[in-house]
């Protein structure tokens, strides 16, 4: 049994925020923040807009490309590190979009979330069971940022992808090949911890009767040096590994497209990989790092731009918080 990709969706939010309006509130500019990262614009949920109301939007986007109805759909993997309810969303869009006949499920893997839940669905549908699961990479970071931080805060955005993924025979499989990796050393790079609680009820001899309440998380914290360090080294090998698998080269790959977090970093990856800038997708001027919907975000925009077409083979690979990475051989 093999599995292949049917089609995408996206979206965002509505309110843009350029990098002047940054400049108005951290000590930084345009410039300075175009050359180190390309990123122009990014997006920010505000109002009664939520995570899960723009997952629903990107899935129903996917669900109509794909032309299958959410009574068909078997299986929902909501890829988020920030849903909008502690214990997860993913059932909660699956009840919005009205698949009555799936399960969901949230998985957490950061940046590299999307990837993870493509292939963890290719899983299931080869297992047997499964015809179409859904898979969804949304994050809203905007709620984790320390917007006095100008090391962190002009770079991320909120957004959501998807794409229904479909069983299909194994002559048609468009899973080529795959590697993934995870190294909690890194951890201390890149994190947005839970806060130290303080604890109310002692006893008398001092020693705590209860836990501590701790019911939020810090702002991220981040050494940027370290992780980008990290995705130039890591990232190409990755990617080369999946082509092993794959019995492919990156020279007959037609798209190299990682997360979105760094114009440097995938003009770095894109080198290693001997790779020309025409064969890679970037879309993060307009966007910023939108964690685990860059992938599928900047996917839906390349399907309906004509870029990626039928038959395309693309190199998809995701690294962040964790530390994460990990590449998917795709043929679209
Ligand atoms: N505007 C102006 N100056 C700034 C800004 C800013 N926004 N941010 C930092 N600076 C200053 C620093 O203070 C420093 O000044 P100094 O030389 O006087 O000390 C100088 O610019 C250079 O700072 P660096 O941190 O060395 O700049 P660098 O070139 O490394 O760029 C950046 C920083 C853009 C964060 C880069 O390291 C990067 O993109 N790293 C990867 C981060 C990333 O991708 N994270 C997400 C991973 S995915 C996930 O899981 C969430």
């Amino acid at each position: 049994m093999g599995s292949k990709l049917v089609g995408c969706g996206s979206a965002v939010p509505k309110l843009t925020i350029s990098n002047d309006d940054l400049s108005q509130i951290v000590e930084t500019s345009d410039e300075w923040i175009s050359v180190r990262t390309g990123i122009g614009n990014r997006r920010g949920l505000t109002g009664n807009e939520t995570l899960s109301g723009l997952a629903v939007e990107a899935a129903k986007g996917a669900l109509q490309k794909a032309q299958v109805e959410p009574d068909d759909v078997d299986l929902e993997i909501m890829c988020t590190s920030t849903p909008d309810d502690l214990f997860g969303c993913g059932a909660r869009v699956q009840r919005d979009l009205g698949c009555k006949n799936a399960w969901a499920f949230d998985a957490t893997a950061a940046c590299s979330g999307f990837v993870v839940g493509l292939v963890t669905a290719t899983r299931f549908i080869k297992g047997g069971g499964f015809q179409n699961v859904l898979v969804i990479g949304a994050d809203a970071l905007s709620r984790y940022v320390d917007w006095t931080d100008r090391g962190t805060c002009i770079l991320f955005g909120d957004a959501a992808g998807a794409v229904l993924v479909q069983a299909c025979s194994s002559e048609e499989d468009g899973l080529l090949g795959f590697d993934f990796h995870s190294d909690g050393h890194g951890q201390k790079h890149l994190n947005a911890t839970v806060k130290d609680g303080e604890t109310e009820l002692i006893s008398n001899n001092g020693a705590p009767l209860f836990p501590p309440k701790r019911s939020s998380f810090s702002c991220i914290q981040m050494n940027g040096k370290e992780v980008f360090r990290f995705a130039v080294r890591c990232v190409p090998q990755s990617i080369e590994a999946a082509l092993l698998e794959a019995g492919l080269t990156s020279s007959s790959i037609d798209w190299l497209l990682l997360h979105q977090a760094n114009q440097r970093i995938i003009d770095a990856v894109a080198t290693r990989l001997q790779m020309p800038p025409n064969k890679v997708i970037s879309n993060l001027a307009n966007y910023g790092n939108t964690s685990a919907a860059s992938i599928p975000l900047a996917l839906d925009e390349a399907v309906r731009s004509g870029k990626v077409q039928a038959g395309n083979t693309i190199a998809a690979a995701g690294f962040g918080a964790g530390v994460t990475w990990g590449c998917a051989i795709l043929r679209w």
